[in-house]
């Protein structure tokens, strides 16, 4: 299983590097208008930045709607940086655009898929990953996680190549249960992968091993003062 962060901020992407857990990026342009990024070039310029950081793998999303300008778009993403996975909406456009990167050896990240039959349409065209947005189907009462293990299914079923991208991840349990149900990959915001470290009793049992090994310490050094003063008052 492989964890991304879904981010453009480049100070929670070095962190999540630097713990040295980190597979990957994903990005969408509400989360580049988060961090200011504004126009073609330096939305480019943050694209590099962010592969220059990471081992592999930045999904890196086009704009353009419309078959030619996904194709532009994608093709200019791609020569970036061999790291980039063009990021294309499902739509009919869109799915046209993947068949037309993937026969090219360009990898793709079908975002915005809420259903499993566009899941499917997504791997006939051959895209690297599909990105269910389980959060935002959890939000209108529709069951995120079921649809994760109803397209990992259907994949392993018919050996598609296409992996399980989980996205738009909004907790620990999400992220947990998404492993539970065959997702290859789960995309999460930094604070949900930093999540994952807490449990009061680590904390409390880490404190314990340090009090006990201080404790231990003083012991040690008392007997030697002990010793000491055994040995003057023998001299003497
Ligand atoms: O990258 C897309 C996705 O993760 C969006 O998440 O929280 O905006 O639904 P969210």
């Amino acid at each position: 299983m492989q964890f991304f962060i879904d981010t453009a901020n480049l100070d929670e992407i070095k962190e999540a590097q630097d713990m040295g857990v980190l597979d990957g990026v994903t990005t969408n342009p509400s989360l580049m208008a988060k961090e200011h990024i504004q126009g073609p070039e330096a939305i480019m310029a943050h694209y590099k930045t962010i592969c220059d950081l990471v081992n592999q793998n930045v999904s890196a999303e086009v704009i353009a709607t419309d078959y030619e300008g996904m194709i532009k778009e994608g093709t200019a993403l791609a020569r970036i940086d061999d790291k980039i996975v063009v990021k294309v909406p499902m739509i009919k456009d869109g799915i046209r655009a993947i068949k037309y990167f993937s026969s090219r050896g360009i990898r793709t990240n079908c975002t915005l898929v809420f259903s499993t039959g566009q899941a499917i349409l997504a791997a006939k065209a051959g895209a690297s990953y599909v990105s269910p947005f389980i959060g935002r189907l959890d939000d209108i009462a529709h069951d995120g996680m079921g649809l994760i293990a109803q397209i990992a299914h259907i994949y392993k079923t018919f050996d598609f190549s296409t992996q399980v991208l989980a996205a738009s991840i909004r907790h620990t349990m999400h992220l947990i249960q998404c492993a539970e149900e065959g997702a290859d990959v789960v995309t999460a915001p930094f604070k949900v992968i930093d999540g994952l470290f807490n449990h009061p009793l680590t904390d409390i049992g880490l404190t314990r091993f340090l009090s006990d090994f201080q404790k231990a310490q003083e012991g040690v050094q008392e007997e030697k003062n002990n010793q000491t003063i055994k040995e003057v008052a023998d001299a003497e």
